[in-house]
């Protein structure tokens, strides 16, 4: 018989965490205006807002932290993580950042101006919000099929290379000062970017003298995909396809709070000496002195052990299929989810759940709450409250898919607790025809107005 998958790791420290009743969560999600981000953290039994930063360290992890060096300027620390980036990712270049938004911040003041255009694979909300900040345009590129979540495509994260084309052609090259690779693609659902995609996107761009960066939140977790699914990787390591894919682009940004596992700490790499002496005054200027940029000695340290342990096979293997272990229960309930399963996330199709939300009423967000109110598992919305208004017309735009998010943090929560979210999400699928009514918006804010938008039923 094939044995079952297991965990690479064993636990040696636990938070307790409490169950609520019905009524509880009825009287603190009025409280918290329908928003699952104004919930405490103690009026959720499982947290599924988000795999980022909720991660559970290792014991190597929290010894490296007891050897940080917090010397202002040239701490061994720093050396450690730009030998890590460059021994895993085989950049030469790196910039500290404190989380992956300010890479993003720093990396686009030194690239992005005014009116330019920015195509990719559907951009992460705070990519998209760098990059409009700057009255520039991201263009989404993904592939069709990444928008159904009935159709099967292995790599859904891949960008359409006609639709490209068709930009880069289109439009002068000086206005395109780089294309993003989001890998894995969090917004269509965790969904991996082949490398026959990187290839074929920095084919295009090199004719061009466009840069390609990698946005690699969850590198480890693309290169993984990779070696399951695509042809011709089956017998290459982990770090053999990493190398692979950055060999063939300019540079990245890094959530650190994803795939090296984390609380805190972000990076820019790239292989450009020229941009990195660009970059890094705005480095400087927002986050703090090259050497440090935001994080703490100790931060540094974890996220340098965190590299090494978030891109081992088997921890990689035990955290995708635990992911598709939910995945694959709630597909067996009959109900429905992006296929296939994701890397960090299962995405379930609240357009197909509640067909009879209108999508003015926030279809997502309407499912999100009756699952927090079922049995206190907070997932999070990727939907029209996430997707925003246009900053043109200030409508709203309504995007293909209305998804719920139920976000697995690395080694944290255990089969017991999938198979508790799976229950709590079938029990409301079963009584899915009451739910009549959606949400209308009371407060928001101008730009990523999920965070803080108020709501209440209609
Ligand atoms: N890029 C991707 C693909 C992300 O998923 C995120 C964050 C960022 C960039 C920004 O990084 O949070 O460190 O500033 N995603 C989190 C999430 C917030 O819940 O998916 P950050």
């Amino acid at each position: 018989m094939e044995l079952p998958f297991a965990e690479s790791y064993k636990i040696k420290m636990v938070e307790p965490i409490r169950k609520s009743t019905r009524e509880e969560r009825e009287k603190w999600i009025k409280e918290a205006d329908y928003n699952l981000f104004n919930l405490r953290s103690n009026q959720v039994f499982i947290d599924l807002l988000t795999d980022s930063g909720t991660g559970a360290m290792s014991d190597r992890q929290w010894s490296e932290m007891m050897l940080g060096d917090e010397s202002y300027a040239g701490a061994s620390s720093y050396y450690k993580v730009k030998n890590a980036i460059q021994e895993i990712t085989g950049f030469p270049h790196f910039l500290p950042t404190h989380q992956g938004r300010a890479a993003e911040n720093v990396l686009f003041s030194a690239m992005i101006k005014e009116g330019d255009l920015v195509p990719g694979n559907t951009h992460f909300d705070t990519t998209k919000g760098h990059i409009e900040y700057r009255k520039a345009l991201p263009i989404d590129c993904t592939i069709d099929e990444a928008f159904d979540t009935s159709v099967m495509h292995p790599f859904k994260g891949d960008i359409d290379i006609e639709k490209l084309q068709k930009v880069v052609e289109n439009n002068p090259a000086e206005k395109i000062p780089l294309i993003i690779s989001t890998a894995t693609c969090s917004s269509a659902g965790g969904q991996p970017v082949s490398m026959g995609n990187i290839k074929a996107v920095t084919d295009l761009a090199r004719m061009y003298n466009i840069p390609v960066f990698i946005d690699g939140a969850r590198f480890a977790e693309n290169a993984y995909f990779i070696k399951k699914k695509e042809v011709g990787y089956a017998d290459k390591s982990i770090r053999e396809i990493i190398l692979e894919m950055f060999s063939r682009v300019d540079g990245m940004t890094m959530s650190a709070k994803k795939d090296a596992i984390v609380n805190m700490g972000g990076f820019i790499a790239l292989r450009s000496e020229e941009l990195f002496d660009k970059a890094k005054v705005y480095n400087i200027l927002f986050e703090g002195f090259i050497s440090y940029g935001g994080m703490s000695g100790r931060d540094m340290n974890a996220l340098a052990q965190g590299l090494y342990e978030g891109t081992e096979f088997n921890y990689l293997d035990s955290r995708i299929k635990q992911v598709a272990y939910l995945g694959q229960k709630l597909r067996d309930y009959g109900v429905p989810v992006q296929y296939p399963f994701g890397g960090h996330a299962i995405f379930v199709d609240a357009k197909r759940f509640l067909p009879q939300i209108p999508k003015e009423e926030y279809i997502a967000q309407t499912l999100a709450v009756e699952l927090y109110l079922e049995c206190g598992v907070r997932g999070v919305e990727i939907g029209t409250l996430l997707a925003d208004r246009d900053p043109e017309t200030r409508e709203n735009r309504y995007p293909v898919l209305e998804l719920l998010r139920l976000t697995i943090p690395r080694r944290v929560y255990t089969k017991n607790h999938m198979d508790y979210i799976a229950t709590g999400l079938n029990n409301v699928f079963d009584r899915r025809i009451e739910i009549k009514n959606g949400f209308k918006i009371v407060n928001e804010a101008p730009i990523l107005r999920h965070f803080t938008v108020k709501l209440d039923r209609v």
